[in-house]
């Protein structure tokens, strides 16, 4: 093992759970930033590593700004998993890798990856193994509370013998999708079976939501998804909270600071495209002031730094 670099983070650990179309490398320098102790990718096909890489290492590519960072993959086929966990490791060099099986979006679910890989024990254990003796990176899985009649705690049981660091749960089933009950009870028997590191993960949008998951599960961290979305200072609310039993509000002009930051990378890292893509951050940013929907207005029409600076310095 090079370096296991999770054994030497605080606890509790905060990381950025992955989200795709949302934490690339611009969001989540901002997000070290402000906070969190380790980010992770969007997810990045396995099958594209195999066949043809360059988009997906473009998509996955990381500046030192942005450690300790984890690359997530997807797919279904354990050879495809073995080959790019190779790339990862020899050229993409990040701190660490994890494995999806969570994800219920049909693209992904209906070939056999995400959330459908987890309901196949058989063949999670044989893509695990691959990914496993392709790297001496630490790997880490991320689940959902359960799929079907499969559960988080039944799977665990089944590949909790293999080198695994740590396991993200997002206490949700497939069939919930996004939405609704976190099941803390699920986590927490996650948390008491695994040896190694357990997230809890879903409905994380207050420093008290995070000291709830906290509390009622045990979990040595917390994943935070949507709820950092436009507030990437909760990192550090949290911190805040947890430590001290008080976290601050940011102020409008703090939350602009943040805001053009992150448009700066943003436009440094993807120029113009980029710019789009940060709209929708842009609209989140300012979603709760007065001004919102003013603001909002002219930010979904920006297509540089610069449009965005008159706009926010006003
Ligand atoms: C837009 C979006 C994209 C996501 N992409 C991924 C992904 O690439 N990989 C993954 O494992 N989970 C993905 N997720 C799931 C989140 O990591 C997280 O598990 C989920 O949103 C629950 O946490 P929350 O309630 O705090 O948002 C995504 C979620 C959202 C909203």
């Amino acid at each position: 093992m090079k370096n296991n670099f999770w054994g030497k983070l605080n606890k509790p650990i905060l990381a950025l759970a992955p989200m795709a179309g949302i934490t690339d490398s611009a969001f989540r320098q901002v997000c070290i930033k402000n906070g969190a102790d380790v980010v992770y990718s969007e997810m990045a096909s396995v099958s594209a590593l195999f066949f043809n890489p360059q988009k997906t290492l473009d998509l996955i590519k990381f500046k030192k700004a942005e450690r300790p960072y984890v690359v997530q993959l997807f797919g279904n086929n354990a050879e495809h998993f073995g080959v790019a966990t190779k790339i990862i490791t020899e050229k993409v060099k990040s701190d660490g890798i994890d494995i999806n099986f969570g994800c219920p979006a049909r693209k992904v679910y209906s070939i056999g990856s995400g959330a459908a890989l987890m309901s196949d024990f058989k063949k999670s254990r044989e893509v695990i193994k691959a990914v496993l003796s392709n790297t001496d990176l630490p790997v880490s899985i991320k689940i959902r509370s359960k799929v079907g009649k499969k559960t988080g705690v039944a799977f665990v049981k089944y590949i909790k013998d293999l080198d695994i660091k740590v396991i993200m749960v997002h206490g949700r089933t497939y069939e919930q999708g996004f939405v609704g009950e976190i099941d803390f009870k699920a986590i927490k028997k996650i948390k008491e079976i695994f040896p190694g590191i357990v997230l809890g993960n879903g409905g994380i949008n207050t420093p008290e939501d995070a000291k709830k998951m906290i509390e009622k599960t045990g979990v040595q961290g917390i994943g935070l998804a949507r709820g950092i979305q436009g507030k990437p200072w909760l990192f550090n609310q949290v911190k805040d909270y947890l430590k001290k039993g008080k976290f601050k509000e940011r102020k409008q002009e703090q939350i602009f600071k943040i805001a053009l930051q992150h448009s700066k990378l943003a436009e440094k890292e993807k120029g113009e495209f980029g710019i789009i893509e940060m709209r929708k951050h842009l609209c989140w940013y300012v979603r709760n002031m007065p001004e919102a929907s003013k603001l909002r207005q002219k930010l979904i029409r920006v297509k540089s730094y610069k449009d965005i600076a008159k706009i926010l310095k006003m």
